[in-house]
């Protein structure tokens, strides 16, 4: 493997994700697009990442918004042109910001050009480009229902994981992945600076697709996640592609864990370079349904295991993405008048960890998830989740509160840039619903106003800049069981961080660890403008977060 190519930028880089249908309306339809992002690169560069994350900007049927694709090799109509992506991609690296695309390729749009062949006869050329069968397997969808589907004009099934117009790829296929490697490489010689693989972990498929375990909710599952060739195909397109350049490979990878993470992910290793586990997204998911409270000590647990990793196992640090409800009040609880300090309370908890930071767009200024009316839902998960759930007699009703938790519309609303109609998203008629709190909370309001949440993201992401304690130092955690705070040290040989964040809408009192030793404290953030300037036993206020240099 030559190695000479990749710096590894992302080692010390903050990653903004775009959401694009939703971020920046520039021609009134209602649809976020390419030159509404190009209109807010001057924000992003005066936010202060690294880097964007944008999400599928490529053509598309929108069944999953973007997540079907049916041409790799251009821009969705209403996104806009090549061209506009083209100065999008040179305005942000005039401003020193890199893009990762998404990269879609567990499956395309049933639209796409080789599915239209391949469902034509048995020995069309594009024919094994997807899994067809006679009979299907017991197999669902991850948004729900059998995860096959028959085609009259193919006259067999085919496998889709997700929606009946996302058909799986065949990646045995050796010319599968040959496209996939040469539609990397088309946008690498675009420019492009690596990219975010979409349910990676599901490309190996067991061979004969034999049936899963009926009582797996996701039943199938484990014939798919990280199967018996992943290594291998990871490895071919790293070769081939990925390696080429001087990319981050991150993976959306269900699957990996900090346990298993030295294998997937360690430098060593080729292929991806970090991935997005899912471990701390899970550990929520009874509470979230059943309407507790955040489980702060399994979460705790998570996190450290991987801080513990080894240097070359770079963690991802994320709370919010387009598939999860925001992290208000999913994570704080009920803030009530205290949105802002949950909010920074978050991003010094993430931020003071080791790993490439991400944020989601809207999480900067504390973005809240939304309360939806049933009408008001317009994701296919959600659609088919209610339609499943209405089925159920008398829990339609119970199931639209949680799902008003769980949906990935909260993450959806447009970003709110300020207090004018459509929160400045649009000037038509927004795509879908915007939250309500747009008056109060939106981009206009955070930079005029100097203690908002968004200066102090600037704030802590220059004081993360090139820190080693942070960006490579080690990690202890304190009070593991702890329910309301989240403690731990972050330490190279010279210098010594302590970090302590209060989750909860109450004041709490702190009882210091015994086995945590120091002469000498000083106060180098908080997100209270009086707190103490020493670490002391006592009370910490309402989402209070501390960071003090210990010696
Ligand atoms: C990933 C995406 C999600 C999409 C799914 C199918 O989980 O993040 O938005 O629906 O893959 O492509
Ligand atoms: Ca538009």
């Amino acid at each position: 493997m030559s190695d000479n190519v990749k710096t590894r930028w992302y080692k010390d880089a903050v990653i903004y994700q775009i959401y694009p249908r939703s971020f920046c309306d520039s021609n009134g339809d209602g649809i976020g697009d390419l030159r509404g992002v190009i209109s807010k690169l001057d924000y992003l560069k005066e936010l202060g990442v690294d880097a964007v994350w944008m999400s599928p900007c490529y053509k598309s049927p929108n069944d999953d918004n973007g997540y079907d694709i049916s041409d790799y090799r251009d821009i969705m109509d209403e996104f806009g042109t090549l061209d506009d992506f083209k100065e999008m991609i040179a305005g942000m690296h005039e401003r020193g910001i890199k893009l990762v695309m998404d990269l879609v390729s567990n499956h395309s749009s049933d639209e796409h050009q080789w599915f239209k062949e391949s469902r034509k006869s048995k020995d069309n050329p594009y024919r094994d480009y997807y899994y067809w069968r006679d009979k299907p397997n017991n197999w669902k969808s991850n948004f729900l229902g059998p995860a096959w589907k028959y085609d009259n004009e193919a006259g067999q099934y085919y496998l889709h994981l997700f929606s009946e117009k996302q058909p799986d790829l065949n990646w045995g296929n050796p010319k599968v992945r040959q496209e996939i490697i040469d539609i990397c490489n088309y946008w690498f010689e675009m420019g492009v600076d690596g990219f975010r693989c979409d349910v990676i972990s599901y490309i190996s498929k067991a061979p004969g697709l034999p049936d899963g375990f009926p009582l797996n909710p996701q039943t199938g599952s484990e014939n798919y996640i990280l199967g018996p060739d992943f290594k291998k195909y990871i490895k071919e397109i790293d070769e081939k592609s990925w390696d080429r350049y001087d990319s981050m490979i991150v993976g959306e990878a269900i699957g990996i864990n900090y346990k298993n993470a030295p294998e997937y992910l360690s430098e060593k290793v080729e292929g991806l370079d970090t991935a997005f586990s899912f471990e701390h997204m899970y550990c929520d998911l009874p509470a979230m349904i059943l309407n507790r409270p955040f489980p702060l000590p399994a979460f705790k647990k998570i996190m450290s295991n991987w801080q513990q990793l080894p240097l070359d196992c770079q963690p991802t640090l994320y709370v919010e993405n387009h598939d999860q409800p925001r992290c208000l009040p999913r994570f704080t609880g009920d803030y009530g008048s205290k949105r802002k300090e949950a909010s920074k309370m978050i991003c010094i908890a993430m931020m003071m960890q080791r790993g490439t930071p991400y944020i989601y767009e809207g999480q900067e200024i504390g973005m809240t998830s939304c309360p939806f009316n049933e009408s008001d839902y317009v994701d296919i998960m959600s659609l088919n989740s209610i339609k499943t759930a209405s089925k159920i007699p008398f829990f339609k009703d119970t199931f639209l509160k949680i799902w008003n938790r769980r949906a990935r519309d909260n993450a959806r609303t447009p970003m709110q840039w300020s207090a004018e109609k459509n929160a400045g998203f649009t000037t038509g008629n927004p795509w879908m619903k915007i939250n309500p709190n747009y008056t109060q909370i939106n981009v206009e309001e955070a930079l005029g106003d100097p203690d908002s949440i968004l200066h102090f993201y600037q704030k802590v992401m220059k004081f993360r800049k090139g820190n080693k304690v942070i960006i490579s130092g080690g990690y202890r955690l304190y009070l593991p069981k702890d329910k309301d705070l989240f403690m731990y040290e972050r330490y190279t040989d010279d210098k010594r961080y302590l970090v302590i964040c209060n989750f909860k809408n109450k004041i709490v009192n702190l009882y210091l660890p015994d086995n945590l030793y120091f002469r000498d404290s000083k106060l180098v953030l908080s997100n209270y403008p009086d707190s103490k300037p020493h670490v002391i036993d006592g009370a910490v206020r309402e989402y209070e977060a501390l960071v003090y240099e210990i010696k």
